[in-house]
């Protein structure tokens, strides 16, 4: 059960939304009227049933904010609808007609007149029994709910009152319908024709070529669609038409093809690629925008550069190993001076390994050379009970290839890690989530699956490399993905996993709801508290990231279990509604995090996606990118990369190497930044730094391109800082009690004041 905890974002109204629609076209408008009770019953569905003495309630709240605080499980929603059919003789396209219901959390069945017609978001084309397992999907609450039926299919009941039964079910948190819209019309030219960006990256050549694939489909299986298509690349600042296309567009039913675009464009400059298509016979219109990504952080310098963390935590006899993160061109060659008794350096890897006995702090100073110079910087060791002193770092398998992980995946995964330079700045964990275990053996042994003949030889594989490897198990006897899980086998496992040289353990509550169905806050414990003592008996620092999506306000209690991090959500999307709703919830949290316990707000969704096996690429902008990383640097979150590490493109590089950027994600300070102000429009982090300065988010939330005002005294900063911006790495010299910044759509802004 995934509980979403906060939908303030996208639950926008209080109120019942008067009748209205945001297209337009005739719609029968479903905003109030709906009849509601909680419970289940297959009769509910029937149009014959009488719901007079059932109570009403608005479709845009989710039920918790209607009465019916706590309240979990079934519930059903009715509305009696007359579908005229001059909607119909009106309508542009006449074969289709859709049902659209907002949002709901988390799973639902649809009927039409007694029918299924829709369930979890998949709309049921033709009849059949409803099936009885519908609520036991992982929640659907993100998803637009949108039900499409033939104009002549016989469930309609044209010019008649027709019954619209909702069966949903709430797995815990919020609990119904909400968002918009709520309506029934035909479907219209902009519902068939669907413009998508995310079959490729866009490529960048030399200093200005851009070239984008992206595909049209012609979503209806009878109506052929003529007429031009008008690509327009237009930057964001000026609204200067940087390119332009005409072309002609015939388009079959069923059709889809993809369709290249090649243009030029100043590398850092927004701008916005915008397509037309115009029908012949109508003159309709269906346009699209997507924003072409903008590259802000400065070439990586060929002379040397000490990056990653400053400071590194160790348990005493716990092995060590630390790989400097240097960039520079090769081949660079590595020293530290005072290393403690026990740790040696490679002096062409730049690995330190070997072991520490006692407790203290040592004060190393590193060196990396190569032809064109050298640099130095001091580095912490801090040998005590608390390690994972800066947030991890890192790739897990799972927002790429879900359960299709494989020994292969996780070895290739390893090797693009290090020939793509993300090493060279830090990301050092390969986390291998669900998906690689079978059973345990007769012995109690975990045994993995086929798809991992030999997880001692992964594990020194991804060592050797100079990397770190994570592993994923479940406290409940199965795992989220259907998995063996470590119920009762705790200590065994922790052993097993210490023996292959596991370094990161992720343990998620899944199927423990069958141990504990109504969790009490110790029963929420417990399986952690177990699991801890199994790893403190391994002797090897095994990060502990705890995933119960936030249960319990984990985030109180995390240190207790000797959690080094704790999911405080549920599952993250490639979205904008996504990230938002997760990111900017959560201040709530941020007096918790410290060095060794983060807040963890789920992985990156960045790059090539897909839970697995097929991709696609992210849907998120380049703004909403430079968000996430903004806004994750800021919250001191583990950063776990989510893509696929062998197709990074160019602008997933870029906005995964910036040194200024994750050097505030890596600050050793380790304060998560709060919330300063919040409007409508924008909202403003700041985080305090270990040498007295703050680093400052300024977030745009809007759809337009925004100048952020910042007062000075809202950030508690006197006098007149200097301010650096961090993705650019330029100096904006002195600021005094006020400035603005320009921050693009969806976009963020992150600088660093100074005294
Ligand atoms: C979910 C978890 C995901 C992933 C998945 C594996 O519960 O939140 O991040 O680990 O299980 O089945």
């Amino acid at each position: 059960m995934k509980k979403m905890l906060l939908f303030a974002g996208i639950i926008a109204l209080a109120l019942c939304f008067s009748c209205k629609t945001s297209h337009n076209r005739d719609a029968v408008l479903l905003d109030s009227g709906w009849k509601f009770r909680t419970g289940d019953d297959p009769a509910w569905a029937s149009a014959s049933y009488s719901d007079a003495k059932w109570d009403t309630i608005c479709p845009n709240k989710v039920w918790e904010e209607q009465g019916y605080k706590g309240y979990d499980g079934f519930a059903w929603y009715r509305y009696h609808a007359v579908i005229p059919s001059s909607m119909r003789l009106k309508a542009f396209i006449k074969d289709s007609i859709q049902i659209l219901l907002g949002k709901i959390d988390d799973c639902d069945q649809v009927f039409l007149n007694g029918e299924l017609i829709g369930e979890n978001g998949r709309t049921v084309y033709t009849k059949r029994e409803p099936p009885v397992d519908f609520f036991k999907e992982q929640g659907r609450w993100f998803i637009d709910r949108r039900y499409v039926l033939a104009s002549n299919d016989p469930r309609i009941h044209w010019d008649k009152e027709n019954l619209l039964a909702i069966r949903s079910f709430d797995q815990g948190g919020a609990g119904g319908m909400f968002g918009s819209p709520f309506e029934i019309s035909m479907t219209d030219l902009q519902d068939h024709l669907k413009f998508d960006y995310t079959s490729s990256a866009f490529t960048f050549t030399g200093d200005s070529t851009i070239t984008k694939k992206f595909t049209i489909q012609n979503l209806s299986s009878t109506e052929e669609f003529k007429g031009k298509l008008t690509i327009e690349a237009i930057l964001s600042d000026n609204g200067i038409n940087v390119y332009t296309e005409n072309t002609g567009l015939d388009i079959t039913p069923g059709l889809k093809f993809e369709k290249p675009v090649t243009f030029k464009k100043s590398m850092a400059a927004p701008a916005i690629l915008k397509i037309t298509f115009t029908e012949s016979t109508s003159g309709k219109k269906v346009t699209s925008e997507m924003e072409i990504p903008y590259i802000l952080t400065p070439k990586i310098p060929a002379k040397p550069r000490i990056n990653g963390a400053k400071v590194f935590g160790v348990r005493p006899w716990s092995p060590f190993q630390y790989k400097v993160a240097a960039s520079g061109s090769a081949p660079l060659v590595y020293s530290a001076s005072d290393l403690p008794q026990g740790l040696v350096i490679d002096q062409f890897t730049g690995l330190i390994t070997g072991s520490l006995k006692k407790k203290g702090d040592y004060l190393v100073k590193l060196k990396v050379t190569n032809k064109l110079g050298s640099d130095s910087r001091d580095f912490k060791i801090v040998v005590g009970d608390v390690f994972s002193l800066t947030p991890p770092l890192g790739w897990n398998s799972w927002n790429c290839w879900g359960l299709t992980v494989s020994d292969q995946k996780i070895r290739q995964s390893a090797d693009a890690m290090k020939s793509s330079g993300l090493i060279d700045h830090g990301w050092s964990y390969i986390n291998i989530d669900d998906g690689w275990e079978d059973t345990h053996d007769r012995d109690g042994n975990i045994l993995p699956n086929a798809k991992f003949p030999n997880m001692k030889g992964l594990c020194n594989y991804v060592h050797s490399l100079g990397l770190k490897i994570g592993i994923y198990s479940s406290p409940g006897p199965k795992t989220c993905g259907g998995y063996e899980g470590s119920y009762t086998f705790e200590a065994k496992d922790a052993q097993n996993y210490a023996s292959w040289g596991i370094d990161y353990l992720k343990y998620d509550w899944c199927s423990y709801w069958n141990i504990a169905p109504k969790a009490t806050l110790d029963q929420m414990k417990n399986p952690y508290k177990e699991m801890k003592h199994a790893i403190r008996k391994a002797n090897r620092d095994i990060h502990y990231s705890l995933c119960q999506y936030g249960m319990g306000d984990v985030w109180s209690w995390g240190a207790e279990v000797d959690a080094n991090s704790w999911r405080t959500t549920g599952d993250i999307e490639d979205t904008w509604e996504s990230l938002s709703t997760i990111g900017f919830s959560q201040g709530k949290c941020s007096p918790w995090s410290a060095p060794g316990r983060w807040n963890d707000p789920d992985m990156l969704v960045v790059g090539w996606v897909g839970w697995g096996p097929a991709l696609h690429y992210t849907r998120l902008t380049s703004s909403e990118q430079y968000t996430h990383i903004t806004l994750w640097s800021l919250l001191a979150a583990p950063l776990l990369i989510g893509c696929d590490l062998n197709q990074l493109d160019a602008f997933t590089l870029n906005l995964l190497t910036n040194d200024e950027v994750l050097a505030i994600n890596q600050d050793p300070l380790g304060k998560q930044a709060v919330q300063v102000k919040k409007t409508s429009e924008y909202e403003i982090w700041a985080r305090d730094l270990e040498d007295g300065s703050k680093a400052v988010g300024l977030f745009n939330k809007t759809d337009k391109p925004l100048n952020v005002p910042v007062d000075l005294k809202d950030l508690k900063v006197n006098g007149k800082p200097v301010m650096r911006d961090l993705w650019s790495q330029t100096d904006l010299g002195r600021v005094a009690v006020h400035f603005e910044m320009k921050t693009q759509p969806h976009g963020a802004r992150l600088v660093k004041l100074a005294k």
